[in-house]
């Protein structure tokens, strides 16, 4: 009943110039996938611009064969993502859509893609990235909040509850390991969606941690407040980045505090009843996202390049 994850690298993404699709072509990442983990996340695939490239198509080739995968492995998948927006295709960014337009496009979306996968997925990150820092809606930069207005993300969890009632419907996002502005702003919205009886079942933190900062020592407190609203939490992409010397090796030092906030986290999820996901966002620092994304930071994952074994690896396998 507690599942272990990780992020699938099926291509694409910041991987695309230098590799093609681990997911497809690396036998030994594959079979690290298969027997180390008990569920998935796509990394990108079920991300509109891969799934809805056009507007009358979709593709659903690779997310097809993660979740064949998964399910030849006896794992659970995670679907990523809904209603984010990052990652969505320019047809959409750019098109000249009304809002009624709009509503329908994300409707029918919805309907699709979680109804292909009825029955078949775990959990759902139906929104991804609502909130900014301070607590607010981003009202700008999200294009269905910007058009629709924020009564929209209710409609995507009722929309994605009737297409899959089996699956749970999470808010997902970064920098809300702690009690903060941006958690304090999922807390108040998420009792009020509750409280109109919205299908919400479920907070999550991705977890993007990186040795520069403290570890977020009041997780499992914050966790504990959602879990109190009768939800699943859930730990869906947790990688801990450092400052990497100018030998481009983490020293020993850096790798035993990277280990310890992999526990920890572990640690704050074990603790919390309705935690009974954990997932890292990519096992090797061979196709981790985070060199492409933070300038001069890396080795954020579990395994070497060359698949071996770090300290957090163990610190995990000791902890559950
Ligand atoms: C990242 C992927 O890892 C990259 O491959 C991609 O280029 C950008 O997105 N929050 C999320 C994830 O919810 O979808 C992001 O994944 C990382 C941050």
């Amino acid at each position: 009943g507690f599942y272990i994850g990780s992020a699938v690298a099926g291509g694409g993404h910041h991987l695309e110039q230098d590799y093609p699709d681990p997911f497809t072509h690396d036998g030994k990442y594959r079979s690290i996938l298969a027997q180390q983990f008990s569920s998935v996340s796509p990394e990108n695939q079920m991300k509109w611009e891969y799934i809805h490239p056009e507007p009358d198509r979709y593709d659903f080739a690779m997310a097809d064969k993660i979740v064949d995968f998964a399910e030849r492995n006896d794992q659970k998948v995670r679907g990523h993502t809904l209603l984010w927006h990052s990652q969505n295709p320019e047809w959409l960014e750019e098109g000249d859509y009304s809002p009624e337009e709009l509503r329908e496009i994300l409707r029918d979306h919805i309907t699709t893609v979680v109804g292909r996968y009825a029955g078949r997925i775990h959990q759902w990150d139906v929104a991804n990235e609502i909130f900014d820092e301070q607590g607010n809606l981003r009202t700008q930069e999200n294009i269905w909040i910007r058009e629709l207005g924020p009564g929209i993300i209710a409609d995507a969890f009722r929309w994605a509850h009737e297409a899959d009632p089996n699956a749970e419907l999470f808010f997902n996002d970064y920098n809300v390991e702690g009690i903060n502005p941006k958690s304090d702003a999922y807390y108040e919205l998420i009792q009020e969606l509750l409280d109109d009886g919205v299908p919400v079942h479920g907070f999550s933190v991705q977890g993007h941690l990186s040795t520069r900062y403290d570890f977020p020592g009041d997780l499992e407190q914050n966790l504990r407040r959602f879990d109190e609203l009768g939800l699943a939490t859930a730990i869906t992409e947790l990688d801990v980045r450092m400052d990497l010397p100018a030998s481009g090796k983490p020293t020993p030092k850096q790798l035993e505090q990277q280990a310890d906030y992999y526990q920890q986290a572990l640690e704050a999820c074990l603790a919390v009843e309705g935690c009974d996901s954990f997932t890292i966002w990519g096992f090797t620092d061979k196709y981790s996202w985070v060199p492409v994304f933070f300038p001069d930071e890396g080795a954020a994952t579990i395994m070497t390049e060359k698949y071996e074994r770090k300290p957090a690896f163990f610190a995990l396998q000791q902890t559950l």
